[in-house]
């Protein structure tokens, strides 16, 4: 029997697990924390030796014994997929090959490494210990042709007492690793399938007498102020030591003792209380010596007090009751794949924490063990998640498959056993996760059981225990906002965590704000982490221009989920997407309310749950249609969490049309994450005036001449002339002070590129109803003269082939003397379609020289209307090209809402302005929509020649249906009576309209 495929086999020479933590031979180098100054510490990687085989029996027999001088270099950690060996594919839930556990194709990828090192002699008589921190899948190890062990468990720490097979001067590493075995039905989590040894290798010497493991647990008092502080350690050996230890605050020594006793116990009054935003570390130092009194090693370990607890059925932290605002995270790189460089994982963090969000779910498997330091660190609570997922059984009609037969218990408890006694020391996890979609069975309670002896100071949480039978907190995933009420409405006697919603795949997630505010309504509820944190697409270097970012499908890989791992928050680079800086607005620990704005009455409250609103300020400004009148910084009364306070600004200057109060909530001071003057939210509140004044009245000049030809009418008057088809009704030439403005004529649209939040409605409603290919056509054409302009009314039917519903629509263009244009659009349905559409609005294309944008309205970043609360409105200018968002996969994108008026010029002041009385969504793309629907790729997008300008009167939300919510009913926009207009007029060389 392969050992690959003996699920019951789970390691072989592998020790047990124990706390990550490393020695130090004094007290100056254990306070750096830096592991390469540890007593004995040898990194392994770099560049290896590496062949790839299609069969793990292709690997030769020499590989185990000899150095392999001619195979070629791999990086080390790395996945073989992205240095050029082996298949990438990519699915979500389904195995790619024959669901037929516990085996696995008989072609095996298989990766074989190989590194040589030499050790000084200061390794002498120490005992050798391998480790490695994460190897996709299986993996064999030989050290100078002799077998060494073999482990399974690709995100789970693996180490190796090496000792017995060193020989002086350079030994020989080699490592078998297998893409497949039994354990890839625990591994099938929604990612890119991929091996390799990606995560760091190292050697680390041990004396003779040293810690093995080390535990340390905080608790308070029952008034939470006063803690007590316990460790347990493991020594190698029962008797010949004793611990010296001390407890630091920074230089400061606290607190000292020591002994021949494994475990003690200290007092500590008034700690500092650690949490996620005060995320404050004392020192303990543990020194161990022999009994002649000789500093064997120190061991340093960063102690938070903090205790995590459930009380009348709610999860509190140091006796204070929170949420978790969260998002969960892959590891994930553009170029490394799950490799992820530790400079990326503090990015990530850095980022987490710039957007307000305080907790992460290591969704689904446990990170490199630095990053829980980081958490630690910079504030985070994590909720850790062990490696399990067996989804793929859900294909079979039987996710719980080996999850409920016990024949796969060792399999699963191993992973949590040895998750949780790697981690255990971080004061960051609250709670242990067991796994991700693997149905439920005898071994989710064995796991827990076993999780709770170890550690029972967390929580344990794990979503398919539906009822909480095990695990001490409630959760599901994607529950729509009415469900998540209904919940908090009637809670059940564990705390709720939504640990998956918000689905954020390309365009989106819309309906943040509603969610939120159920979430934040009901004690109940507790924590919520948005899906996900990172598009997991793949940046194809070699591809010029803009990045080519692949998913499943453009490696040949087949099956495959397209671009569903496109559903990050942030994109493959780590650039910020909408999506989190609307997050960011929505989960803001600091909320500024309205009590009366015009008189600079306003409510602050203090939603942070540990801290004071200490060392913010406000930065408050009036502007009128984006004129700064004035501006004020305000610094915040020390509020404490969970107050509102009401206070006085100077009343705003009164009398201006399309006013408003912004208020910027900000940080003073620079934090470990931020820089100085940070923005933490963002408020607007409209202030009453006169309505805005329209645009002034040309002197009163003579109505333009119209003439009508065969085919065509031409309206023309001083340095402008429009002509209209009357073969189509359409206006299909305008040029005014000597430039051609149109590129493509205006035109009724109820479809747009469909987004990934709209793929369901989409692929059920609006293709099998055509909406897709509306065709237009003219029904009757009238043109007036009056006594100040000509009016061209243009009376058509938009609607679809085959079907027999659509909208008879109106066009009214009425062109004065000075060659503006009022363009009033119309529309009433007919047949039986009544259904929800993406939107009711008018595309145009401008010629390519008007590319400077300027507007007043919603941004400066794209917004919808399910998806806005971080934009405000104010006036905003950028190059026309910058109003689009390039989303690895081409979709509708940057829209800007509640705009009153835009215009589109060149850089001499020439072009068009548009006023939307009725307020209008915009939007400027420099592809057509139908290239954009078409194309799967961003980078392979190419320029038109013109920009499609979009002028729309309503447009639905985004939802998150591509796995969450449906569009929430208030934003959906549908097939109904409409009318709005637009004024369009010319600007001179001065951008004078
Ligand atoms: C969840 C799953 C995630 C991911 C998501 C869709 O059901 O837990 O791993 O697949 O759906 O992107
Ligand atoms: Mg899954």
């Amino acid at each position: 029997m392969n050992k690959w495929e003996n699920h019951q086999l789970l390691g072989e020479n592998r020790l047990p697990p124990h706390a990550y933590f490393f020695a130090y031979a004094d007290a100056e180098s254990a306070r750096t924390f830096e592991r390469e100054r540890s007593r004995r510490f040898l990194s392994l990687s770099g560049t290896w030796r590496f062949a790839y085989f299609d069969h793990p029996l292709q690997v030769p027999e020499q590989f185990y014994s000899e150095y392999m001088a001619g195979w070629g270099p791999i990086d080390v950690p790395g996945m073989w997929q992205m240095q050029g060996h082996g298949q990438l594919q990519y699915t979500d839930d389904g195995m790619p090959f024959p669901v037929d556990p516990p085996y696995v194709p008989s072609s095996n990828p298989t990766g074989a490494y190989q590194c040589r090192w030499k050790l000084g002699p200061e390794w002498r008589g120490e005992r050798v210990i391998l480790r490695f921190d994460g190897v996709e899948t299986y993996f064999e190890i030989y050290v100078n042709g002799s077998y060494a062990g073999m482990s399974k468990g690709s995100r789970l720490a693996a180490e190796f007492d090496i000792t017995a097979l060193l020989v002086d001067g350079e030994n020989l590493l080699s490592v078998r690793v297998l893409q497949w075995a039994d354990s890839s039905y625990l591994e099938d989590q929604d990612m890119w399938w991929t091996a390799g040894i990606f995560r760091d290798v190292y050697l680390v010497g041990k004396g003779a007498i040293h810690l093995q493991d080390v535990c340390v647990q905080t608790r308070f008092d029952d008034a939470w102020r006063d803690a007590r502080l316990s460790c347990a350690v493991a020594v190698s050996a029962a008797a010949g030591w004793r611990i010296e230890w001390a407890l630091y605050d920074g230089a400061r020594e606290l607190q000292r003792g020591g002994g021949r006793e494994p475990a003690w116990e200290a007092a500590v009054p008034q700690p500092r209380q650690w949490n996620a935003e005060d995320p404050y570390l004392y020192r303990l130092e543990i020194s161990l010596y022999d009994d002649a009194g000789t500093l064997l090693e120190v061991v340093p370990l960063r102690v938070g007090f903090r205790e995590v607890s459930v009380r009348n059925g709610l999860m509190y932290v140091n006796g204070r009751y929170l949420k978790l605002h969260g998002v969960n995270r892959h590891d994930n790189d553009q170029l490394r794949g799950r490799a992820v460089t530790m400079a990326r994982a503090e990015q990530d963090i850095e980022l987490m924490k710039q957007h307000n969000i305080n907790s992460v779910r290591t969704a689904h498997y446990p990170n490199d063990p630095r990053f829980y330091e980081l958490c630690d660190q910079y504030g985070l609570f994590v909720m850790a998640e062990t490696d399990v997922e067996t989804h793929g059984f859900v294909n079979i009609g039987n996710l719980s498959q080996i999850t409920d037969d016990p024949a796969w218990e060792a399999a699963f408890v191993d992973r949590i056993e040895r998750h949780v006694h790697a981690q255990k020391n971080h004061p960051s996890i609250i709670m242990w996760s067991l796994g991700n979609e693997s149905g439920y069975g005898c071994n989710i309670r064995a796991m827990a059981a076993r999780c709770r002896e170890i550690d029972p100071t967390r929580l344990i949480h794990y979503e398919e225990d539906r009822d909480a039978e095990v695990c001490d907190v409630v959760s599901t995933m994607y529950s729509r906002v009415q469900m998540m009420n209904a919940f908090g409405e009637y809670p059940m006697d564990k705390p709720r965590i939504l640990c998956e919603y918000a689905h954020a795949m390309g365009n989106g997630p819309g309906g943040l704000s509603e969610y939120q505010a159920v979430l934040d309504r009901h004690p109940h509820l507790q924590g919520h982490y948005v899906w996900e944190w990172c598009d997991h697409a793949i940046l194809q270097p070699e591809v010029p221009g803009r990045p080519f970012y692949a998913f499943g499908g453009d490696y040949g890989d087949y099956p495959n989920s397209g671009n569903f791992c496109c559903d990050g928050l942030i994109y493959p680079d780590q650039r910020p997407g909408p999506g989190l800086r609307e997050y960011k607005q929505v989960i803001a620990p600091v909320k500024v309310r309205a009590v009366d704005a015009a008189a600079g009455v306003l409510e602050v409250e203090n939603r942070y749950w540990f801290s004071s609103l200490d060392g913010i300020f406000l930065l408050v400004q009036v502007k009128a249609e984006g004129e700064l009148l004035r501006q004020e910084r305000l610094p915040l009364p020390p509020l404490p969490p969970g107050q509102r306070q009401e206070f006085r600004i100077p009343a705003p200057p009164a009398g201006h049309a399309r006013c408003y109060l912004d208020v910027r909530v900000m940080r003073e001071q620079a934090t470990a994450f931020s820089a100085a003057q940070h923005e933490i939210a963002v408020y607007q509140f409209a202030l009453p005036g006169p309505a805005a004044a329209p645009a002034p009245a040309s002197a009163r000049l003579a109505p333009p001449v119209l003439s009508e030809q065969r085919l065509e009418y031409r309206v023309e008057g001083i340095g402008f002339h429009l002509v209209f088809c009357k073969l189509t009704g359409k206006l299909k030439e305008w040029e005014a002070g000597g430039m051609a403005l149109l590129a493509r004529a205006p035109q009724l649209n109820f479809y747009k590129p469909c987004i990934d939040n709209h793929k369901q409605e989409n692929e059920a409603l609006w293709l099998p109803q055509h909406l897709d290919i509306m065709q237009e056509h003219l029904r009757g054409m009238e043109v007036r003269r009056s006594a100040e302009a000509v009016e061209v009314i243009v009376d058509c039917q938009v609607a679809p082939p085959i079907l027999g519903y659509g909208m008879r629509c109106r066009y009214h263009y009425r062109v004065d003397g000075a060659g503006r244009v009022q363009l009033a659009l119309s529309g009433k349905p007919y047949g039986g379609m009544r259904d929800m559409i993406p939107k009711i609005g008018l595309s145009l294309g401008l010629r390519q020289e008007l590319d400077q944008v300027e507007y007043f309205g919603r941004g400066p970043g794209e917004n919808y209307p399910d998806s806005k609360a971080c934009n405000t409105i104010d006036r905003y200018r950028c190059k026309a090209a910058d109003m689009f968002e390039h989303y690895p996969r081409p979709q509708d994108n940057g829209n800007r809402m509640d705009v009153a008026w835009a215009r589109l010029q060149r850089p001499d002041g020439k072009g068009l302005r548009i006023d939307a009385p009725q307020g209008m969504h915009f939007s400027v793309w420099p592809y057509s929509a139908g290239q954009i629907a078409a194309t799967r790729h961003d980078n392979a997008l190419r320029e038109e020649g013109y920009w499609t300008v979009n002028l729309d009167h309503k447009m639905s939300g985004l939802g998150s249906n591509s796995w969450g919510s449906e569009v929430l009913d208030s934003y959906r926009v549908y097939l109904e009576e409409f009318s709005y207009r637009l004024d369009l007029s010319p600007l001179d060389g001065e951008g004078r309209a």
